[in-house]
């Protein structure tokens, strides 16, 4: 019996051009280099210009997937754009982003799942692509997370960065059951848990206050709750598939806090060396951390064809997930 499958065939990313290092950070709030760096890994971290956009960030992570993946842009006929920072109430930030790659056609919507939108948007996308309703599709996780920050307050200003990443997928016709061993998104598993939205959230909104607001966490329970989430949802993606952990290549996973990482390598038993990590330069980019971690391994020829790649986050909510990707 044939079957749909969704075939990653590029990625592509983008980041502002400003640096702002920790030490710089440290004349604005109290904190110091040593601090954050100890805590969470983080070194700097990347802020969009005055005027420069979400959507700006997106396209450019966008055209570099396209251009990677060798498509043309009027092929695309889903564009699903994860996230938290768009530009404007509405539209949506991936039709604006349609628009900007000169597309009439297919459709565009933006997904909110915070620092988990990127996997969000892999699993809706591919489950459009196997049931046939999309056949190429560019996903993108893009963020001005910069906009949204308390500058005043140290336990979270020092977190985050701005910045974004893209894949292209496309439907390809498979023979037979699935296999583990064949290219493409071979599963999505995706959670949430609204019980811990006072944990991690933004104090405004357009409904609520009219206003923009700042994120608020309780880091030590996010972080608490983060690697045991991460935990229990890629031993689901790999009993998903009959895999083992020693089947994984790299784990290309959000990037939040570097004890985050270590914490899940460690627990999967993954030596350093087959995971993905940029925190230490972008810090938390929320959607946009793992295609951004996932094109750079790719660039820098890390990632080959037919490696297994497991790719996991979680974020406010909580909404938390998985995916295993055969490159
Ligand atoms: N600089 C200096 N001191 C600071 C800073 C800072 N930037 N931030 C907090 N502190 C102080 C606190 O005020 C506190 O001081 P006190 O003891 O005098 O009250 C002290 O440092 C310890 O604070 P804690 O919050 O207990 O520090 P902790 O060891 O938990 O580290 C951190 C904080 C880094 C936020 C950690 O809890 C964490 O990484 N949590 C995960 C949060 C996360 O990554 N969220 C991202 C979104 S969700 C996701 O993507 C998974």
């Amino acid at each position: 019996m044939s079957a749909l499958r969704s075939l990653v065939l590029g990625c592509g990313s983008y980041l502002p051009e400003r640096v702002v290092t920790n030490a710089q950070l440290s004349n604005v709030v109290a904190t110091s280099d040593e601090w954050i760096v100890e805590r969470t890994g983080i070194r700097e971290r990347r802020i969009a210009a005055e005027g420069e956009l979400t959507s700006d960030l997106a396209f450019a992570a966008a055209r570099r997937a396209i251009e990677h993946a060798g498509v043309k842009a009027g092929e695309l006929d889903l564009i699903v754009l994860a996230t938290t920072t768009p530009d404007r109430t509405f539209p949506a930030t991936a039709v604006r982003v349609q628009a900007m790659l000169g597309i009439t056609s297919g459709a565009a919507f933006d997904l909110q799942a915070v620092c988990s939108g990127f996997v969000y948007a892999l699993a809706v996308a591919d489950g459009m692509i196997r049931s046939g309703q999309a056949r190429t599709v560019l996903v993108i996780g893009a963020e001005t997370f910069s906009r949204i920050l308390d500058w005043s307050d140290r336990t979270t200003s020092v977190l985050f960065g701005d910045g974004a990443g893209a894949v292209v997928m496309r439907a390809e016709k498979t023979n037979g059951a699935a296999n583990g061993k064949d290219r493409g998104i071979l599963s999505s598993h995706i959670h949430s848990d609204g019980n811990y939205a006072d944990l991690l959230y933004v104090d405004g909104g357009p409904s609520s206050t009219g206003t923009v607001g700042r994120v608020r966490m309780h880091g030590r329970e996010v972080f608490r709750h983060a690697v045991v989430k991460l935990a229990s949802v890629v031993d689901e993606a790999l009993a998903a598939n009959g895999l083992s952990r020693n089947d994984i290549d790299w784990l290309v996973p959000h990037q939040a806090n570097k004890r985050i990482l270590d914490g899940t390598a460690r627990k999967l038993g993954l030596s350093e060396s087959r995971v993905v990590v940029t925190v230490e330069r972008h810090a938390n980019t929320s959607a946009a951390s793992i295609p951004l971690a996932l094109d750079e391994a790719v660039r820098d020829g890390r990632i080959r064809a037919g490696h297994l790649l497991l790719l996991e986050a979680m974020g406010g909510g909580f909404t938390w997930g998985a995916s295993l990707v055969r490159w």
